[in-house]
């Protein structure tokens, strides 16, 4: 039997037994309601987590109300989005009362760094599951119903026990997927509360990943995201000659892909190999996120990155030396213990040194049990929000000016599928734009910004999805682009 519309069911119909639904016919079918927070790692966990998921006959569902399983994946990077979650889990809890078997789970970051006191202060919360113990869930959220006992599996898994889950072919029609090539991370940047919450890193064996995205291309995928908290370490905790660029070169040999993009960097890591592979890897696109968090040689050393403001820019430099199409970005906390004015003020000359196409920016926030979490965090708050926002002021315009420059050029875009209307708001000019220009195809350049292209039938738009295309821009957004096919 297939409950489609598990809410619509009473609560009387919903108290069968799950061998009784099943005796009705066939694998009984749930849903699953997986709420996202933080970063890409996170959006690639819930995939995970789908997967999983999906052998114990549940689907996702982007509706909360009809879920029998809804699970929230953490971040505890910042403590906002610990806010986030705790409000998120009220509101929840309130829909128990009208489904009592809804089944509340926690995954991600703050699970893995509060488990089972997380069960103990919450106990409307049913399961939390830590990002090592991801394959678990099927059966964790299983023994909650069987045993009505509730859950918590957040034990790390040590190195050489740890596997890389086995990939699943994807069946939604996506041209773009993220990879997984490694876990965890080996820094102790003083700020960081990763390396507690991920653990160790642990490369994925190089022929996993070569497999991983050939399984990927046959499925219909253009573009792969190779992933992980600091890729530029990739191959480190192996014995094996392949570092990150030599991955590269062996996924861009992949007949049927067409495009490389990577996320994470630390510019203590990033070789010149690496460097060198924008030049000469056509497959890999000109855009190039390197983290460097202030642009105070000072600050750098209390943050314990390893790293100065003087050998990143020799990296830059060398990059736009050999690569000059390649557009940067960063990111950059403001308002860390001990940084005065002067401190600022060098991170606001970095900017106009480097350029950004675009950065992430963010306030300090201590994070417990990190080194920064023992020194005093001085910077009041009013002043980190002026500084964030001055910041932000100057690299809008910088964003703004790069943008502009595309005005008029033929960009080559990779088409992913419909574009969201709503994405650029109501209000903007863009939007109202895109609303007079009818149907849209949404696609990426190289330096991975949106495009949005008008088409006249439905059809067109299925067919150019995956494939490249000729656009010529004629009209720059705040966050994207628009233009025609040539
Ligand atoms: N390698 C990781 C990545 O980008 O996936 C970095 C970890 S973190 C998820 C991403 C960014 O968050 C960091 O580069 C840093 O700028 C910021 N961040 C991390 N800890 C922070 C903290 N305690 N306060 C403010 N920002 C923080
Ligand atoms: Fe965090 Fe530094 Fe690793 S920012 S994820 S400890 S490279």
């Amino acid at each position: 039997m297939t409950m489609t519309g598990a809410n619509s069911l009473s609560i009387s119909q919903k108290a069968h037994t799950q061998a009784e639904l099943a005796e009705l016919g066939g694998q009984m079918q749930r849903h699953v309601y997986i709420e996202t927070m933080g970063c890409q790692m996170n959006v690639y966990d819930t995939e995970r987590m789908q997967e999983a998921l999906a052998s114990a006959g549940y689907v996702p569902t982007s509706e909360v109300e009809r879920a029998d399983l809804a699970i929230v994946n953490t971040c505890s990077v910042r403590d906002k989005v610990e806010h986030k979650v705790t409000s998120l889990l009220g509101v929840w809890k309130k829909l128990k009362e009208f489904n009592p078997d809804l089944v509340l789970g926690m995954a991600g970051c703050v699970a893995q760094q509060e488990g089972q006191k997380l069960l103990d202060k919450l106990p409307h919360l049913d399961l939390v599951v830590g990002p090592d113990q991801i394959a678990q869930l099927p059966s964790l959220v299983e023994a909650r119903r069987a045993h009505n006992q509730r859950q918590s599996a957040t034990a790390f898994v040590n190195r050489r026990d740890y596997a890389f889950p086995e990939p699943v072919a994807p069946n939604d029609g996506r041209v773009t997927s993220m990879v997984t090539v490694m876990k965890g991370c080996n820094k102790v940047c003083s700020f960081c509360i990763v390396p507690f919450t991920r653990g160790r890193e642990v490369s994925k064996p190089a022929a996993d990943v070569v497999r991983e995205v050939q399984l990927l291309v046959e499925a219909g995928v253009r573009e792969v995201t190779l992933l992980g908290q600091n890729v530029n370490s990739y191959g480190k905790d192996r014995e094996t000659e392949v570092d990150f660029a030599v991955l590269i070169h062996q996924v861009a040999a992949i007949d049927g892909l067409e495009r490389i993009r990577f996320t994470t960097s630390h510019p203590m890591d990033c070789t010149d190999s690496l460097i060198e592979a924008f030049a000469t890897c056509k497959k890999l696109m000109p855009f190039f996120h390197l983290p460097i968090q202030s642009g105070s040689p000072k600050v750098l050393a209390a943050m314990r990155r390893h790293h100065g403001v003087d050998d990143y820019l020799e990296k830059v430099d060398k990059l736009r030396r050999l690569a000059p199409h390649v557009a940067l970005s960063t990111d950059l906390i403001v308002g860390f213990p001990g940084e005065t004015l002067e401190d600022f003020e060098l991170t606001m000359q970095l900017l106009g040194r480097v350029r950004y196409a675009t950065l992430y920016s963010f306030m300090y926030s201590s994070r417990p049990g990190t080194r920064a979490a023992e020194l005093n965090d001085d910077v009041p708050l009013a002043e980190k929000k002026r500084r964030l926002q001055q910041l932000q002021a100057v690299q809008d315009q910088i964003t703004a000016e790069w943008m502009a420059d595309f005005h008029g050029r033929e960009v080559d875009v990779l088409f992913e599928g419909p574009s969201r209307l709503h994405e650029a708001g109501p209000q903007s000019k863009l939007s109202q734009v895109r609303e007079s220009r009818g149907l849209q195809v949404m696609g990426r350049t190289p330096q991975n910004l949106k495009v949005n292209v008008a088409v006249e039938t439905p059809e067109q738009l299925t067919a150019l999805a995956g494939r490249l295309g000729r656009v010529q821009i004629d009209l720059v957004g705040q966050n994207s682009l628009g233009g025609k096919l040539v």
